[in-house]
């Protein structure tokens, strides 16, 4: 069902929240080594998930299994020390929040001395990188559905829009995130990328 040639990060939002327990478990029997987790604020996006209290329980009892904590708030530099003190171990903020709140967040990385992710949104022009990416970041988390739910339809122009990153930047690490499953993966293989985010795929299709 999911191919191993593939780094998978199984986005937990989209298992059962009253089951937690049982979706790390799946994640942990897959033979996975990380877990991507979504924290909304209402207000980047349209929709409130968890905090940094859920990312210290996992830390706690999942220490090996590696927190990927995707923040989709307007102001993440309020929030990255308690994050990276509740035990995330990479954090990806979006470009489209206000400038100073990226620059303050791209400090807290350096003091904190944390592997970063830049995300961009489909309708953000590409260009928006363009500032940040010479001082490359870890990664680009380029999402694939507009933030806020799991189990939303993959938008097909991201294909585009991975090769012409792509094409920019031969060596940049991309990651695609919302509405994958395991063929759309596959296609994407050819464009050098091998990180993907799966929620619904992985966690509600057998
Ligand atoms: C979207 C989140 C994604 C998403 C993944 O706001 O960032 O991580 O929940 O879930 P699927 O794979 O179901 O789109
Ligand atoms: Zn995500």
């Amino acid at each position: 069902m999911h191919p191993m040639n593939i780094n998978w990060w199984p986005s937990i939002l989209a298992a059962d929240p009253l089951q937690f327990r049982e979706g790390l478990e799946k994640i942990r029997t897959a033979g996975l080594s990380g877990v991507h987790l979504d924290i909304m604020d209402g207000h980047f996006v349209p929709n409130i998930s968890f905090g940094p209290s859920v990312v210290r329980a996992i830390t706690q009892n999942y220490p090996e299994l590696f927190r990927d904590v995707h923040l989709m708030l307007s102001r993440p530099e309020d929030f990255i020390p308690k994050f990276i003190e509740s035990g995330a171990q990479s954090i990806t903020i979006h470009i489209e929040i206000a400038e100073d709140s990226l620059k303050n967040s791209l400090k807290l990385f350096q003091k904190y001395s944390i592997p970063y992710g830049l995300a961009i949104n489909p309708e953000t022009p590409l260009e928006a990188l363009t500032p940040y990416l010479d001082n490359p970041p870890h990664h680009v988390l380029m999402m694939s559905v507009h933030p806020g739910f799991s189990g939303q339809a993959f938008i097909p122009e991201t294909y585009q829009r991975v090769q012409r990153l792509r094409q920019q930047y031969p060596n940049l690490l991309l990651c695609l995130d919302g509405g994958i499953n395991p063929k759309i993966a596959q296609d994407f293989l050819p464009f050098g990328v091998k990180d993907f985010v799966v929620g619904a795929s992985f966690f509600r299709e057998a």
